[in-house]
Formats: structure tokens, sequence, C-alpha cells
């Protein structure tokens, strides 16, 4: 098998590098743009994958309110040229998106793949078009939708939320926002199964449960024994160019049963992830 992977310094394509067992053409940013079209047809017909994991994304979410161009270019067109350029090796393209398709108005029951998608953002418009570009033009796709994504690198919660602990003991977090937090060994392991078993499709996937951001920032406190003063805070106190859902934590039946695969609860994989360093 011949992987091709994109976006390769993220935290969630490191995360493949480390477990994948075959030929593996691994390109970070500098040496493939993928919203450069030729770029990206040269290097598809290089490599000629078998399998193509796109973790490239423009992942600035408050960035794409004023760079939408750019956000679009990267999220939307590119995903639509991936399908293009594979065609003729019969590629398995694997594509990541993301809860904040969703609107984040439905109470308190976590959204299915059955749900509606309805952007609040305009990262979430441009990652949805993603996936629109994708489903019309191509067949042997996966697309896993995550959430609040963590893992070895900086752009995350957990990252930040310590590096803010060694400046400040005081931090605020929003109450406002729910959703589900994802580590990317969960995510790399279970779509290297999905592969395997040449799944077709759509999918959600993330732990079990969902917190909101306060909470998940209160049990970082707690298992790191960070000390921190949280305050609870609205998104509206933050005055953030782009607007979060109130709650978009989605649903994971679907996966579990057509994977016959098993997914723990949030709070076990932060545990593991915090404490067993696994
Ligand atoms: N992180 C989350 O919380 C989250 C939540 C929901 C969905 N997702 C989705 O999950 C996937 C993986 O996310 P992640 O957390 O691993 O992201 P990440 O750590 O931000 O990695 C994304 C990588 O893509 C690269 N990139 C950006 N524009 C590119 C371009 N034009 N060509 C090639 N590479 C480019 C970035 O490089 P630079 O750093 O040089 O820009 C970065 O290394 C993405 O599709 C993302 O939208 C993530």
């Amino acid at each position: 098998m011949k992987y091709l992977i994109t976006g390769a310094n993220g935290q969630l394509a490191k995360e493949f590098a480390k477990i994948i067992d075959g030929d593996l053409f691994a390109y970070p940013r500098e040496k493939l743009d993928i919203s450069d079209e030729k770029e990206l047809k040269d290097c598809i017909d290089f490599v000629k994958p078998s399998i193509l994991i796109n973790t490239a994304a423009y992942n600035n979410v408050d960035g794409a309110e004023t760079d939408f161009e750019m956000a679009y270019k990267i999220n939307a067109v590119s995903v639509g040229k991936l399908a293009e350029y594979c065609e003729r090796y019969k590629t398995k393209i694997v594509h990541f998106s993301t809860d904040y398709v969703f609107g984040g108005k439905k109470d308190h029951i976590p959204y299915t793949e059955d749900d509606k998608p309805e952007p609040l953002n305009k990262y979430g418009f441009t990652k949805l078009e993603g996936e629109k570009n994708l489903i019309k033009n191509y067949e042997n796709f996966i697309i896993f939708r995550v959430s609040w994504l963590y893992g070895d690198g900086k752009q995350n919660f957990i990252y930040k939320f310590k590096s803010w602990s060694e400046k400040s003991k005081m931090i605020k977090v929003s109450v406002d926002e729910v959703s589900v937090p994802t580590p990317v060994k969960m995510v790399a392991e279970v779509t290297m199964k999905a592969i395997k078993n040449d799944l077709r499709g759509l999918w959600h996937l993330i732990p079990d449960g969902f917190v909101s951001r306060y909470d998940w920032a209160k049990k970082i406190n707690e298992i790191l024994n960070l000390n921190i003063d949280l305050i609870k805070a609205s998104q509206s106190d933050f005055n953030s160019p782009a607007k979060r859902p109130e709650f978009s934590a989605m649903n994971n039946n679907k996966i579990k049963r057509d994977l016959s695969v098993g997914i723990k609860s949030w709070e076990e994989y932060l545990y593991d992830y915090l404490v067993l360093k696994k």
C-alpha cells in the first residue's frame, strides 16, 4: 500500500506517520501546498497513492472570517481537486471534516450523520463545501467529522490551556460551547481500521459523551493539579470574530456499528493522554 499524507506537520498527520506500516509519502505544506493545483497534480501523479490521507486544512476558525478566500480554496476547492487528480489511480481518499458544520441549536441531543448541516461561521461553511466537493465527484472516499482534536502539537486547547496556566492563575473559559474532545490517536487508529475494511462514506468519529469547554478545562486542571482559578465565561466575553456553535457534540453510533469498534468516553481518553501518556 502506498500512502500519501498532506499537511504532514499537523497533529493528526504526525499520528498517522507513527502507525502507518507501508510505503509512506508524508508532505508538509512547504513541499506540497494543496491549494496549488499544479503542485497537487504533479505530486499525485508522482506518488500514485493507493490511499491519500488529507489532513491539510485551513484551521484558523477566527482567521477564516476575514481570510475567507484562502480558507475556501484550501478547505473546499482543493478537496474537489484531490478527487479529480486521484480518479485515474482509483485512490481511496480519506478526508476530515468538523462538528462546526452544525449550527448548534439542537437541545443537547448529539448530531447524527442524518442531521442537516447549518454552519454558523465561515470555517464551518468552507469545510462543508469540501465535503460536498468530495462526495459529488468521487466514490471511494471516507469522510470523518471530528471535533476538538488534541495530540502532539501546539494548535489544541490542552496545549494552550497549559501555556496560559504558566502565565496566570485565573483563566476564563466559556460555558456556552459544548462538544467532544477527541484524541488524534483514537482518530488515526479507527481510520486505519476503516481503511483495512474498505469503508466508504461519511461518519462522525469522536469519543462517547460531551462536555462544555469550561468543564473540559476543569478536568484538565484537576488531572494535572494546575491549581487554576477557573472563571465561567460566555463566548461574547471574548469578542472572537467567529461565532462557535453552542452545542455541536456528535453521535458516534454509526461508526461503532459499521466498523464493530469500541470507543471510550472522552474522559477516559483524556486520562490516558495526560496521565498514562498513551
Ligand atoms: N484541530 C481541531 O480541533 C479540529 C476540529 C475539527 C476538525 N478538524 C479537522 O481535522 C483535520 C486535521 O486537523 P489537525 O488538528 O491535525 O490540524 P493542524 O494540526 O492544524 O494541521 C493542519 C496542517 O495543514 C497544513 N496546511 C494548511 N494549509 C495547507 C495547504 N494549503 N497545503 C498543505 N498543507 C496545509 C498546516 O500547515 P501550516 O501549519 O504550515 O499552516 C498544518 O500543518 C483537518 O481537516 C481539520 O479541519 C480539526
